[in-house]
């Protein structure tokens, strides 16, 4: 069986989540939906209860054996805060994806969530042999865009109501970094 990635760097520790996790799951969204929900796609209306949780993780399990994606979770010991995910993996001449991330309201600005893009952008580009992550964040997200910046993104356009983001099509600036890009001094 392919290998799930566990990545670390000091505090941060990111790997994929497994039924034994769910309660940390539905806890870690539960404290933290009225700060991210405004940035994230419709979530179900079930959201919180148990039973629907072995579904999703089983989707992200295939995911990853089918190497379409890896959705990571930031864990502080078996506290979850956080995740970092790759999604629509393609492959051919694009050999490409797109990268998602989140972050608990109450340990933002202290980098965790820096340490654990570039260690994810790292993998992608390393262990997956990726070439192209793109990310997009809204106008106003002043602080997906620095964590970009930081990441070593660079801004390549703007998209018109590009993504469904709670209840309204939101307009995004869209970013990316190339392995190229991460070979630079
Ligand atoms: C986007 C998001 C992950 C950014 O979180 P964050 O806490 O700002 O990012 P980090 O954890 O990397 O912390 C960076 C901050 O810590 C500071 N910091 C402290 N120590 C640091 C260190 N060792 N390394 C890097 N930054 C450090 C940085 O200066 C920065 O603060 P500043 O923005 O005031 O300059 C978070 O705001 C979030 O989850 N938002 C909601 C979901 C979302 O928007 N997702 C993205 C959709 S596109």
């Amino acid at each position: 069986m392919k290998q799930p990635p566990v990545l670390r760097d000091g505090p941060v520790t990111l790997k994929m989540a497994n039924d034994g996790d769910v309660p940390e799951l539905i806890d870690y969204y539960q404290r933290n939906q009225v700060f991210l929900r405004p940035f994230s796609p419709p979530w179900p209306e079930n959201m919180f209860e148990p039973d629907i949780w072995p579904g999703r993780l089983a989707a992200q399990w295939d995911e990853f054996l089918q190497g379409r994606g890896c959705k990571l979770y930031l864990f502080d010991g078996t506290r979850i805060i956080g995740s970092v995910g790759l999604s629509g993996i393609q492959r051919g001449p694009f050999q490409a994806c797109f990268l998602g991330y989140e972050l608990d309201e109450h340990v933002q600005g202290k980098g965790l969530a820096t340490r654990a893009v570039k260690l994810v952008t790292h993998y992608a580009f390393v262990e997956l042999g990726l070439h192209r992550i793109q990310a997009n964040y809204m106008p106003a997200n002043e602080r997906s865009g620095k964590l970009l910046r930081r990441c070593g993104f660079t801004v390549e356009g703007y998209a018109r109501d590009y993504l469904y983001i709670n209840g309204t099509w939101a307009d995004h600036v869209l970013t990316s970094l190339t392995n190229a890009d991460l070979l630079k001094p």
